[in-house]
């Protein structure tokens, strides 16, 4: 069949794919839409591509298609390897068929190589906002087993890239930002903990050098995918540079008898000129999922922080108490509710509501909570199990583990295998039987471990794939039969941060440590990809417990408030003062979500790494809340100016703390109140546009404090 070039254009983005002689389209270009240009420029922009034969090259050059391989000359990390009866397979793919998705939506390919025994459909797509996605399936169409070692997804980087960002981290620290040069070879970001990991790239992003949040080209990808993985970049000496990602794949973990398939999941990429264009693609299109939570984010308290694993009855009940009391509208009682569980060193598994702790069932507490108006949100960590718990004494064999022992442990635990049917039957009868009995409108699901020697007990096959695809569809199977669940996803924190579990849960636990300093850095990087109404953003106690930092309440309660807000503090000893300036961020919190979780999220891009900015517009563009903060002193003094990006630029705005603020002791003056004095204690109103590029002189802060200012639009 004759196969077109095909232009798919969306949502500002522009895809062009064109048919190759060796194999799937060649990736021509993505990047801005191209506009309403001809099949025939089309063509032409195509052809303008290919590169020159050359000396000591390959006589036909090689490109970056849909899925490079050696048969079309590639020799970079190649689209797919596999093997059939012990010898690696060299596939040349013919496209047998291309289907275009209504409104430039997408296309999916299908292509086959008879002689090999494989086919193939490459799904393309273009979303509203403009991500390309990508997703492929791979049938063995062959008479005997074929073993699939690795299929990856690519993304072509466009000429200016030169700059790598991605994020690191570590338990209490997820999604630390580090940059580096592009230079030839790969950059690979590779995760093996059978869950991305507290380390894990939520985004790798290459752009212009210096690329910032509102300026630069830049382009990335994210894989939706809660198991091993690795996203890389590359950059071949003898071609172009580009982005791949795709599942790790241990050696005889996805076997395909005839006729089975495997699937890919799927690889997302976006681009824009800044993060903050990048980012607002991947928010859009998660806003406009059927599944995406749509009434408020109702202001959390979680138990963790505030009393561990002393769950006495009538300490959670005055708890609950001044919860409501404050504006909280869910309470959510964490570890340590079920059979045995009496500190973090047993009973994972035995998922009974204690009868000693708890002799009437959690009736008394539930019935509490909801009578004071909240919901009632229950802590399970279903994928573990404790070796000292009932559960691992009458199914050992239930444990992910390689044959005859158990894998090191991690928190003194082990993972249970959910691509063991009996496995998973026992964790959904469980958990479904406790949904069934109870009020319970939220669940936090768990998951403290990395995974090791991740092998079915019984067939001594690595299982992180199957595990992962058991793990989603408990997940869905749960949802089905509790429509009106919500379910958070926690990892030690932020250790499972991807699209796949996203697609399944309404919020991610963003990080075990809530010291708003190194909060701001997280939840800044996790806002790459994820919007602020999916992270959970809790208000601390004054003395953080993972870095043992003091902070003010203003600046614990004001750097949480534009998340999924809650709080995480034994509140019940308040001062009547603290009290009242907790319940004042909370009814600012309560008045302003609307708009911080349908708007547009923006950072500044400031020269003084002390100094931070950040802000959400609302949709209309009449609305900002921004959050001055100084992390450390500033090198300036006083500061310097503020430019506020992504405010309607023609928009007349008139400026204001949108709390009573912390001011600099030193000076006596609550912060903005001299500009302010200077207008004869009018507040300012500026344009968008001015605000965008004069801005206005920054407040003197003390270091690690924070001022939230709103922005309104008036007629002038
Ligand atoms: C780790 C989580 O991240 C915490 O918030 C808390 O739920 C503990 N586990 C409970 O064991």
């Amino acid at each position: 069949m004759t196969i077109e070039t095909v232009h798919l254009s969306r949502g500002g983005t522009s895809v062009v794919l064109e048919p190759h002689p060796y194999g799937l389209p060649a990736l021509a270009y993505w990047g801005p839409d191209l506009g309403d240009i001809g099949d025939r420029e089309v063509r032409s922009l195509a052809v303008a591509q290919h590169p020159q034969r050359v000396s000591g090259g390959i006589d036909v050059p090689a490109r970056l298609t849909l899925l490079p391989l050696e048969s079309a000359g590639w020799q970079g990390t190649p689209g797919l390897a596999g093997d059939r009866a012990g010898a690696h397979l060299y596939p040349r793919f013919t496209v047998v068929a291309m289907n275009r998705l209504a409104e430039s939506a997408g296309v999916v390919i299908e292509a086959r190589d008879d002689d090999v025994g494989l086919a193939l459909s490459a799904h393309v797509g273009l979303t509203a906002s403009g991500l390309l996605t990508q997703r492929l399936v791979l049938t063995n169409t062959g008479d005997d087993e074929y073993e699939v070692r690795a299929l990856n997804l690519f993304f072509p980087l466009q000429h200016t890239a030169a700059e790598v960002l991605d994020t690191t981290g570590r338990h209490l620290r997820e999604r630390s930002p580090q940059r580096h040069a592009l230079t030839a070879g790969t950059y690979t970001r590779t995760s093996r903990r059978g869950r991305p990991g507290a380390d894990a790239t939520v985004l790798l992003a290459v752009g212009t050098p210096g690329f910032g949040f509102e300026h630069g080209r830049v382009q990335g990808v994210h894989l939706a995918w809660s198991g091993n993985q690795q996203v890389l970049v590359e950059k071949i000496p003898a071609g172009s540079s580009f982005l791949a990602a795709g599942e790790v794949l241990s050696a005889r973990e996805m076997v395909l008898a005839p006729g089975e398939s495997y699937s890919t999941p799927e690889a997302i990429g976006s681009w824009g000129d800044g993060l903050n264009e990048l980012s607002g693609r991947f928010h859009r299109h998660l806003r406009s999922r059927a599944t995406h939570p749509q009434r408020p984010r109702p202001v959390t308290l979680n138990t963790w922080e505030a009393v561990y694993f002393d769950l006495d009855l009538p300490r959670l009940l005055a708890l609950a108490d001044r919860a409501a009391a404050l504006g909280v509208e869910r309470f959510v009682l964490d570890d340590g509710w079920f059979r045995g569980r009496r500190d973090d060193t047993s009973s994972l598994g035995d998922w009974y509501v204690d009868e000693t702790v708890w002799p009437e069932g959690l009736a008394p507490i539930i019935e509490h909570v909801r009578g004071l108006g909240m919901e009632f949100g229950l802590w399970f960590e279903p994928e573990m199990v404790n070796p000292d718990s009932d559960l691992a004494r009458a199914h050992p064999e239930w444990i992910l583990q390689p044959e005859g022992r158990l894998p090191l442990p991690g928190r003194q635990q082990q993972v249970l295998n959910l691509g063991n049917p009996d496995a998973y039957g026992y964790i959904l009868e469980r958990l479904d039987d406790i949904l069934s009995a109870n009020d319970i409108a939220y669940v936090k699901w768990d998951h403290n471990r990395d995974l090791l020697e991740a092998a079915d007990a019984g067939t001594g096959h690595a299982a992180v794939h199957r595990h992962v695809v058991g793990l989603y569809r408990l997940l869905d199977e749960l949802r089905r039969r509790h429509p009106h669940l919500e379910i958070e996803s926690c990892a030690s924190g932020g250790a499972r941060v991807d699209l796949g579990i996203l697609a399944r849960t309404d919020r991610i636990w963003t990080s075990d440590c809530i010291d708003p300093i190194e909060r701001l850095v997280n939840q800044k990087y996790t806002s790459l990809v994820v919007p602020p109404e999916l992270l959970g953003m809790h208000v601390g106690g004054p003395v953080s417990h993972s870095t043992g930092r003091a902070h003010s309440l203003p600046f614990r309660a004001g750097t949480a408030v534009f998340g999924h807000y809650g709080i995480e503090w034994d509140i019940s000893g308040l001062t009547e003062g603290e009290y009242a300036v907790l319940g004042r961020y909370v009814d600012l919190h309560r008045s302003w979500r609307a708009d911080l979780h349908r708007g547009a999220v923006v950072h500044a891009d400031l020269v003084d790494p002390a100094m931070d900015l950040r802000g959400i517009v609302s949709e209309d563009g009449r609305r900002a809340l921004f959050g001055y903060s100084l992390t450390a002193s500033s090198a300036s003094y006083p500061p310097g100016p503020l430019a506020f990006p992504g405010l309607d630029p023609e928009a007349l705005y008139e400026i204001r703390p949108a709390v009573p603020a912390e001011g600099h002791p030193g000076n006596g003056q609550s912060p903005l109140a001299w500009l302010q004095s200077a207008l004869d204690g009018s507040p300012l109103r500026l344009p968008g546009k001015v605000l965008a590029q004069a801005g206005l002189q920054a407040p003197v802060l003390l270091p690690e404090q924070t001022l939230l200012i709103e922005l309104r639009a008036v007629e002038s």
